[in-house]
């Protein structure tokens, strides 16, 4: 790939939880994110979709070191993040920001927006000058679709949707490279949910930033995205280009997601009730054997259940973790 700028290998966070009561304790270890690998290029957008509980936040951690993977390592420019000094990766913080799902719970109620926006300036830069920080506040406060004489009020004073640009303003006020977007826009109602990923798409491609953006929802990370990773059960499915995705994808759990898509004409929405899934997700911490996938699959055979097939490039450079990805024909009819 051109211009990685980050390269995550064989990823793996486990937690350790507890089950079974005060009487008989156990500790069980729940592998939230288990094996994931991809890299990301300079202006990039990776899209990463999957089932709640799929482990997407949590990875979205991991990667900006926030959590101590359990494997596997997180390479930005380079640099294994988790072999930096405290320093060093303080220092890194600069450059990977994150924007979060609910931004009033994200933004400080007592603090003015340009507290807020500017707070990561005073951190980075304690001695920086009052005048500098206003002009960079009011800077990234128009960039966002923000008024900037705005500055002085509080939070609760806006809708969820400018909430969200001041949470944008945030992270792009130290001028970061990577921005990972964890569902942020999916507290938002659905009208504002396009205007936020506008805003996003126009950001990242004047400021040349990458960005992992992450949704429940395919629909969500099409329009952004120039290529897509499908998470189940803490695995990477699938890792392909947009426009080989949704077309015909690889892996039978991403086609599933492309067919439970909504569709806005209610006589269409009737029609298309086979997702082909079978069954609920299984509990992360007793996963199926073999491929996680296997246990709702509709084409699963004997081998599925014995071997975990490996995520593996094919020619045209996706990415997929399926046994039978080259006999599958899961191309998508038109609605
Ligand atoms: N601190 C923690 N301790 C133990 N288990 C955790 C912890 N954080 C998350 N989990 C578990 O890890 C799994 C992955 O959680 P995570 O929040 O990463 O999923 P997600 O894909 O972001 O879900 P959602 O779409 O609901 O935000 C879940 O089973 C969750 O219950
Ligand atoms: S490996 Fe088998 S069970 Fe898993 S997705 Fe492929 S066909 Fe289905
Ligand atoms: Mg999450």
């Amino acid at each position: 790939m051109k211009d990685r700028v980050l390269r995550v290998q064989d990823l793996a966070v486990h937690y350790k939880v507890r089950e079974g009561g005060l009487l008989k304790p156990r500790v069980q270890e729940l592998k939230a994110v288990d094996g994931v690998s991809f890299d990301l290029g300079a202006g990039e957008t990776l899209g990463i979709v999957g089932e709640s509980g799929c482990g997407k936040s949590t990875l979205a951690r991991a990667l900006l070191a926030l959590l101590k993977p359990s494997r596997g390592r997180v390479l930005w420019l380079g640099e294994d993040l988790a072999k930096l000094s405290d320093e060093d990766l303080r220092k890194k913080r600069q450059d990977l920001q994150i924007v979060f799902q609910d931004p009033l719970a994200a933004l400080d109620p007592r603090m003015t927006v340009r507290d807020i926006i500017a707070e990561p300036l005073w951190t980075f830069f304690p001695k920086i000058a009052r005048v500098q920080v206003d002009e960079r506040v009011r800077g990234v406060m128009k960039m966002v679709g923000l008024l900037p004489n705005q500055v002085n009020r509080y939070p609760h004073e806006f809708s969820g949707g400018q909430c969200q640009r001041i949470g944008i303003a945030r992270a792009l006020v130290l001028n970061p490279k990577l921005v990972i977007c964890d569902e942020p826009v999916s507290a938002l109602d659905v009208s504002i949910q396009a205007q936020i990923i506008n805003l996003l798409k126009s950001l990242q491609k004047k400021l040349n930033l990458s960005l992992v953006f992450i949704a429940h929802d395919l629909s969500v990370v099409r329009h952004i995205s120039d290529r897509v990773m499908v998470m189940y059960l803490g695995r990477a499915m699938e890792i392909s280009s947009r426009n080989n995705l949704y077309k015909k994808p690889l892996h039978p759990y991403t086609s599933a997601l492309i067919k439970a898509v909504p569709v806005p004409d209610p006589r269409i929405a009737r029609a298309v009730t086979d997702t082909g899934l079978t069954g609920d997700m299984p509990s992360p911490l007793n996963p199926p054997a073999g491929c996680v996938f296997h246990s709702r699959c509709p084409y699963s055979v004997k081998r599925c259940q014995l071997e975990v097939p490996a995520l593996r490039r094919l020619e045209n450079e996706d990415w997929v973790a399926c046994h039978r990805a080259e006999e599958l024909d899961l191309t998508i009819k038109p609605r």
